[in-house]
């Protein structure tokens, strides 16, 4: 199959690898010329554990091609994605499609035979209907149909994500789509991945189901971690309790400081407008994004809580900014709303991330920034977790305990265990535990 890629970000750079990697051959597109030509250099634009590897194997067996001319990767295309981005619209929360409106444009403009036109980019309910649309007004003789294909991709997990995922969704309303896709698909078919074929709205609709329906857990055990605190239970027996029933399930029951990134806030604010915009409003989904984002500021108060009621003028160190580990990603991040709380207060702030400092500097002010968690710490009046990078999980405690000015750990991930921070003398706090 040959597969042109429209937008060689996250999705479409992540997807275009490893539909590469299958032996389909790929170009992938970007109106951006220096990220083309970065990536004809071999230089990845974003941190994804294994994508440079992947990447330079699969352009070396000329599987694998990048270039800003759209019309020559669509002109020999089974199958073009559209992949580019679907920010939330300021003001209304809903998805902003002209990315994916021009990406349509353009695409008609070149088709040729037969083509099928997939949607990666995670687009509201009907979207289909509109490139349909589109395509149809702007080339009336061309050969295509649109078909949805929503990713399910983990940031920091999304090349063993792609090649081993729990399911694919193909929403195509004409057999040829369903026919190509099954092509597309076939080395994952071999591979026992069940296939989900529906018709093209349900698979838009799917896909935000799939994000709200998950940050529901995250949000459900969040609230139960302060309940738990408040009635002196634990809220990691909780989720184990609650999550060997498979009707349940174990996963995404961690409690936290609250969701971030790019997907669950942006998709589950989208969510929300659609809902609303057909008359039939989703409740709960309203409830969970309101509830998390209130949670992120709550965190600040936690710390000053741990502080003894108070930051002003004292030095908190904060490990961990990305939104969550193995990536660099800083979009929605809990440590944002923390950091800017805390400095609000009087916090002086210093902070460490493996991956994602460069990004922080764009987004947070007056922070003290270190090349490693014991410099960070040093002398400082309390310690806090935002992000649980498994480098964290190691810290010597003896040391830490040592650096810190008075031995306060505000633990917001539940990395250490509180029996073994209490008997190390430290006045430790996490989530749901006491
Ligand atoms: C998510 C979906 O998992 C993916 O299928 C979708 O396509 C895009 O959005 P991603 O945003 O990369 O992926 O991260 P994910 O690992 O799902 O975590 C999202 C947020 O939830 C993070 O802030 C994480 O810290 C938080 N989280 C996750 C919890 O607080 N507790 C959990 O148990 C799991």
């Amino acid at each position: 199959m040959k597969i042109a890629m429209i937008g060689s970000g996250y999705v479409g750079l992540v997807s275009g690898a490893c539909f590469a990697d299958f032996g389909h051959v790929v170009t992938c597109v970007d109106k951006d010329e220096k990220r083309v030509a970065d990536l004809i250099d071999g230089i990845i634009p974003i941190f994804e554990p294994g994508l440079d590897q992947l990447v330079a194997e699969n352009v070396r067996q000329e599987r694998l091609s990048f270039t800003t001319d759209l019309k020559e990767a669509v002109e020999k295309a089974d199958a073009v994605f559209i992949a580019v981005g679907t920010p939330s619209r300021r003001g209304d929360g809903h998805a902003d499609l002209s990315y994916v409106f021009a990406a349509a444009k353009e695409i008609a403009q070149s088709l040729r035979a037969f083509t099928v036109v997939v949607t990666k980019s995670t687009v509201p309910v009907g979207t289909g209907d509109s490139i349909d649309k589109i395509i149809r007004e702007t080339r009336p003789d061309a050969d295509y149909c649109v078909v949805s294909n929503p990713e399910f991709l983990r940031e920091g997990a999304a090349i063993s994500d792609f090649k081993r995922p729990d399911r694919i969704v193909v929403g195509a309303d004409d057999p040829r789509g369903r026919e190509v896709m099954t092509e597309v698909y076939r080395p994952l078919y071999l591979n026992q991945s069940p296939i989900v074929f529906t018709s093209r709205r349900t698979a838009e609709l799917t896909k935000y189901a799939a994000n709200a329906f998950l940050a529901t857990k995250i949000a459900f055990i969040n609230e139960m971690a302060d309940l738990c605190e408040k009635v002196g239970a634990d809220v990691q027996d909780v989720s184990r309790g609650i999550g060997l029933d498979n009707r349940i399930g174990s996963k995404f029951l961690h409690a936290g400081p609250g969701y971030g990134g790019s997907c669950f806030p942006k998709d589950t604010l989208a969510l929300v407008k659609t809902a609303q915009d057909f008359g039939s409003p989703v409740h709960i989904v309203e409830a969970v994004a309101s509830i998390n984002s209130t949670r992120k500021r709550m965190m600040a108060n936690k710390v000053i809580h741990a502080c003894g009621g108070s930051v002003r003028d004292k030095t908190i160190a904060v490990l961990g900014l990305a939104f969550k580990p193995n990536t660099d990603d800083m979009r929605d991040s809990p440590a944002i709303d923390i950091i800017n709380a805390l400095q609000a207060v009087g916090a002086k702030i210093r902070a460490f991330d493996p991956a994602s400092m460069d990004q922080a500097k764009a987004i947070l002010s007056d922070i003290q920034y270190h090349d490693n968690a014991y410099d960070c710490i040093e002398q400082t009046d309390a310690l806090v977790i935002v992000t649980e990078w498994d480098a964290f999980r190691a810290l010597d405690l003896d040391r830490v305990k040592a650096s810190l000015k008075t031995p306060i750990v505000v633990d917001l991930r539940n990395i250490y265990r509180p029996e073994i921070m209490q008997s190390k003398g430290f006045e430790y706090s996490s989530i749901g535990r006491v």
